[in-house]
């Protein structure tokens, strides 16, 4: 059916999706153990307005690690026809669309921003659309969306990406409903994220362990079952607020991630700079492989001082809060 102009929004549309750091669990949820993992304020921001030409026309000004977006770009366009297929289903080449990218989150592997700049155009398209789109399928676009970068997305970062705040979470491979909980936390956690530059495609480093998974079934099923132990363990230190245990355990967390091959020399390297200067605890995050690592601190200041120290040598940060 075509469809009715009239619906359509004159004026420019926004959405908006948030970048995530995942604090415990990431590669191990995507065979089925739990993660915790949260939204981070930075966000990506598509504003969008009726075309002229035919097409869903992107123009991506993100702030970004250099060759990021231009390593992306194929993936972006696949991400738009896959949330088309599964959700919005629409003719952009009959109401052609130009959708600008922007926003304050940097966007480099392992930070969500292949989720949050779906959610992001989701957001904007069913504002535009006046699709009506609820937050679940503002997530379930994210996680179609997602499939074009991440192959077989677990579903943590569009989760984050639309609802934002520290989530535990645990993917049914039954193909249920995912288990999705808004976690307590004792005390709020200071964290720095430091990019190592290296883009990265999530797909491989995931496509990597699945063939190591199959080679070494044994040792893998004992490791990713540790995984699954130091999440839970973390679900209960965060609730108390024992920040020097979380902390033991994000250490622990980045050797099974070591071990299962995702690991790299620079998140290595910068894993130790912030233990050196003063984090109760640091890992990789994310797809790995490159990309960023995280790092908690026991107050804002700590985490300031080690911020400093990665800028001076170079890298690039991120400074959050949660909860
Ligand atoms: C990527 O942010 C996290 C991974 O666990 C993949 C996924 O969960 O889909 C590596």
């Amino acid at each position: 059916m075509p469809y009715d102009h009239s619906l359509l929004s004159d004026i420019m549309a926004t959405g908006h999706g948030f970048g995530k750091v995942i604090l415990f669990g990431e590669h191990f949820v995507v065979y089925g153990k739990p993660t915790i993992a949260s939204g981070i304020s930075k966000k990506t921001v598509a504003v969008l307005k009726p075309g002229i030409s035919p097409g869903f026309h992107i123009t991506d000004n993100r702030p970004a690690a250099e060759g990021y977006i231009a390593k992306y770009v194929k993936s972006q366009t696949r991400s738009v026809r896959l949330m088309n297929e599964a959700v919005w289903h629409l003719n952009f080449d009959e109401t052609p669309v130009e959708v600008e990218l922007g926003g304050d989150l940097y966007c480099a592997s392992g930070v969500g921003a292949s989720a949050a700049c779906c959610v992001a155009m989701a957001r904007a398209v069913s504002e535009h659309f006046k699709l009506n789109l609820s937050e679940e399928d503002i997530s379930l676009c994210g996680l179609e969306g997602d499939k074009a970068y991440a192959g077989t997305p677990s579903g943590i970062d569009n989760t984050c990406s639309t609802y934002g705040g520290l989530i535990y979470f645990r993917k049914n491979l039954k193909g249920g409903d995912n288990t999705m909980e808004r976690m307590k936390l004792g005390r709020p956690l200071d964290i720095l994220m430091v990019s190592t530059g290296i883009t990265t495609r999530t797909e491989e480093a995931v496509a990597g362990v699945r063939e190591r998974k199959k080679k070494f079934p044994d040792e893998y099923e004992k490791l990713f079952d540790m995984a699954g132990e130091i999440v839970e363990r973390a679900k209960e230190m965060l609730a108390e607020g024992n920040l020097t245990e979380v902390g033991g355990l994000m250490n622990a967390n980045h050797e099974l991630l070591q071990k299962i091959g995702v690991s790299h020399e620079k998140l290595d390297y910068l894993v130790g700079l912030t233990r050196r200067n003063g984090a109760l605890g640091s890992k990789m995050t994310g797809g790995g492989l490159g990309g960023y690592m995280v790092a908690l601190f026991p107050d804002e200041n700590t985490c300031e001082n080690a911020a400093k120290v990665c800028e001076a040598e170079g890298y690039k940060v991120i400074r959050a809060r949660i909860g």
